[in-house]
């Protein structure tokens, strides 16, 4: 068999394992959460807001922004078609009500002209994503959300170290959110983080992550119901490393972006899914469409390449589709998109003739040749 070429995978250096190491030693008694408020601050600083708090995973930061916000039931969350199910989720955890809205076919990123489509009376809020590290498109997101008077959330969740005309996204909106999950770009095995200015957000978010308690009465007393949703200070000496090497790690996955785009661009019938002028993408995680003119199912490709011991992944479903949701809209982009796309394995122990032998099977099995 064929070295296994992993979808996704970490770089992890002598820096991970110092800091890790250090806080299975040292991370106790006094210095418990001495790694979980480094990682606060840097990931603040790196931003620059004013305030983070590091959960056990980005669905519980993305749950506290919703919850932080005071979303309710009968309010509305204009919620992109195209993402892991966890953005649309972390809205209806609050009891809201995710509208979905169809994508750009160039970035699968939540398209505004459907935002502005989407919105009621009963609009609160608008969930994007920045799909797969691509920045979206802000400065129309976030005009729309001043003329409507709607909270913006950025699910950041894969797109540490994007840049929307040169600023950082998870800096544009009221609050913003990222993941450290094994298979993002920066890792902490699980891990999120919730970033915001607004003073407000943070203690709302900081008292819910800890299970709702003031200290009013008691160290033990709760004065709502609130969740346990916050990192350990091991997880976060991990998640700090992987910071602090960021530019390194998104140098690393916009070469791999750029070896697949040499080999594929010009491939007919093949769509490679590529950052807009102005805005600079991480490459989380290279994707591809198969245009109509493919005549080898989207799945048959995926399998053909897991032959070869090469792990691609299909794109997300429609969530709107899921039964719990109601679909409001038709999305025919997500509709495509979700039958059509594929990822392409970006994992950090990659080198450019992993991806050439990953492009020679694609082109194989679509017929090519
Ligand atoms: C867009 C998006 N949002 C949210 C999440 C949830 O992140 P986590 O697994 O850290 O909860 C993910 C994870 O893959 C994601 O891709």
């Amino acid at each position: 068999m064929n070295k296994k070429i992993s979808f996704a995978g970490p770089s992890i250096t002598d820096k991970e394992i110092t800091y890790v190491m250090d806080a299975v030693k040292t991370g106790w008694y006094e210095n418990y959460e001495g790694y979980i408020k480094k990682l606060e601050k840097s990931f603040a600083d790196y931003l620059g807001v004013k305030y983070a708090v590091a959960t056990f995973c980005c669905t519980h930061a993305l749950h506290l922004a919703a919850a932080s916000l005071g979303l309710k039931p009968g309010d509305e969350v204009i919620v992109t078609d195209f993402s892991w199910v966890a953005t649309s989720y972390a809205v209806a955890y609050t009891g809201a009500t995710c509208v979905f809205a169809d994508v750009d076919p160039d970035t699968w990123n939540i398209d505004p002209d459907c935002i502005r489509k989407a919105i009621t009376p009963k609009t609160k809020a608008i969930m994007l994503v920045h799909t797969f590290g691509h920045p979206a498109e802000m400065d129309k997101i976030m005009q729309i959300a001043r003329d409507y008077e709607l909270f913006v959330i950025e699910d950041a969740a894969p797109a540490v170290g994007a840049e929307y005309k040169g600023q950082l996204v998870g800096s544009f909106g009221d609050v913003s959110c990222f993941s450290f999950q094994g298979g993002k770009m920066a890792v902490s095995g699980e891990g999120g983080i919730l970033l915001t200015d607004s003073e407000e957000i943070y203690e709302k978010a900081i008292l819910l992550a800890n299970m709702g308690r003031t200290d009013s009465q008691a160290v033990f007393w709760s004065d709502f119901i609130g969740y346990e949703y916050v990192m350990s200070n091991l997880t976060a000496s991990l998640a700090l490393a992987q910071l602090e090497r960021v530019d390194e790690l998104m140098e690393k996955k916009r070469k791999i972006f750029d070896w697949y785009f040499d080999r594929l661009h010009k491939i007919d019938g093949i769509k490679i899914v590529r950052e807009k002028p102005g805005c600079k993408s991480n490459y989380c995680y290279p994707s591809i469409l198969l245009e109509k003119s493919v005549r080898t199912p989207r799945d048959d490709v995926v399998a053909g390449l897991r032959l070869e011991n090469i792990h691609a992944r299909p794109t997300f479903p429609q969530m709107s589709r899921f039964p719990v949701f109601e679909q409001r809209f038709e999305n025919p982009v997500t509709q495509f998109v979700a039958q059509q796309g594929i990822s392409l394995p970006s994992a950090a122990n990659l080198e450019e003739e992993d991806i050439d032998f990953v492009c020679k099977n694609i082109i194989r099995l679509i017929g090519r040749e």
